[in-house]
């Protein structure tokens, strides 16, 4: 039987692609190419290639063809507009793709009898957090759209484990970061808002500077701290929750990160030094919606599926995403 990614050709769904075929998983993905990218799922270094089905989760009868073609066992969900400030901007559009969507994935599943999904959270659901480390337990008060989104999902699923049996495992991401150590897949989002590859487009002289978005918050350098972790981590902990699914049957929720903290200066002065290059930096004015300290507590996760890192540290992380760019310095090149 086979495991459905959806959106598994975006920059974490083909990492976890990666894991899937390296245990030697069947795997489907269905992506409609708007952000993924073919070439993410089709390198001769992985350990074979998915089928793609190129359609929109929007689209039901797209999705009942796809279910009724294979044999599926459990989905991955990871299809969705991820961009906070857009989606603060144009919050039904988030609505649209990342809540209506889910629910046509959902009734498909029901409809196909499939009962297992591991769904594609966020440190977003907290908004400003309570307690530094956070804890699954905390309070979620998402501060935009794309945080709400996900957490009306997190609520559907509850709900659709209580009537139709349907388990799940969430998995609320931290800053997932860096790139497969094979170096044939990596970051590439169109426009790039993330911290790590802008630094290093700066680094690449494809930008003039990185702007630090505030510096007067109340943190040790006044500026932004977040939780950075490896994408193969993160890859491969939602192996561990499918097999948590398939041994245990029972619902579950997770955060995902290395438990340690680095500001936005910090960030820059190692991709200064696992590059070698210099990098100018400017001080800007605050992010709207971003919160001064994200920093997960793992220790559930750990405990509970023994998850481990294998990447933990900040300069591993960020080489793994300097070999990559250095090599692909227009990304996938495919738009
Ligand atoms: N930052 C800069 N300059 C930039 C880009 C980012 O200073 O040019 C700062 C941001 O203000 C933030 C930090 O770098 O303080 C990290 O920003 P990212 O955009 O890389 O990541 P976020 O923490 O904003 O977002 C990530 C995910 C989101 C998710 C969120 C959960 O990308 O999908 O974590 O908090 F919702």
């Amino acid at each position: 039987m086979a495991i459905l990614v959806t959106g598994g050709a975006g920059y974490i769904g083909s990492h976890t692609v990666a894991e899937l075929l390296e245990k030697n998983e069947e795997v489907i993905v269905v992506d409609n190419l708007e952000k993924g990218h073919r070439d993410a799922i089709m390198s001769d270094k992985l350990n074979g290639c998915p089928k793609l089905f190129v359609g929109d989760l929007r689209d039901k009868d797209f999705l009942k063809e796809v279910f009724s073609k294979n044999d599926i066992e459990a989905v991955i969900h990871f299809a969705a507009y991820i961009e906070v400030g857009e989606s603060v901007a144009n919050p039904l559009k988030y609505y649209n793709n990342n809540v209506i969507a889910t629910l046509n994935l959902l009734t498909a599943m029901k409809e196909a009898g499939v009962n297992k999904i591991v769904f594609s959270s966020t440190a977003a659901t907290y908004g400003e957090p309570e307690n530094i480390p956070i804890l699954e337990t905390d309070k979620t008060f998402p501060t935009n759209p794309y945080g709400e989104t996900k957490l009306a999902v997190e609520k559907a699923l509850k709900w659709a484990d209580n009537a139709y049996g349907i388990k799940h495992v969430i998995l609320r991401y931290f800053n997932a970061s860096g790139a497969h150590v094979s170096g044939c897949i990596g970051e590439d989002h169109s426009p790039e808002t993330h911290l790590i590859p802008l630094v290093i487009q700066a680094a690449l002289g494809k930008r003039e500077s990185i702007k630090i978005f505030g510096n007067d918050y109340n943190t040790p350098d006044g500026t932004c701290v977040r939780d950075y972790i490896h994408v193969s981590d993160l890859a491969n902990a939602h192996y561990l929750a499918l097999q948590s699914l398939r041994t245990r049957e029972e619902s579950n929720i997770y955060n995902l990160g290395n438990g340690k903290g680095f500001s936005v200066r910090e960030v820059i002065d190692v991709v200064r030094k696992v590059t070698g290059r210099p990098i100018k930096a400017e001080d800007a004015p605050r992010r709207p919606g971003d919160p001064a300290i994200l920093v997960a507590s793992s220790e559930k996760i750990k405990k509970e599926l023994n998850w481990e890192p294998k990447m933990a540290d900040l300069e591993t992380i960020v080489s793994t995403a300097w070999e990559w760019h250095k090599n692909h310095p227009d990304g996938y090149n495919d738009k």
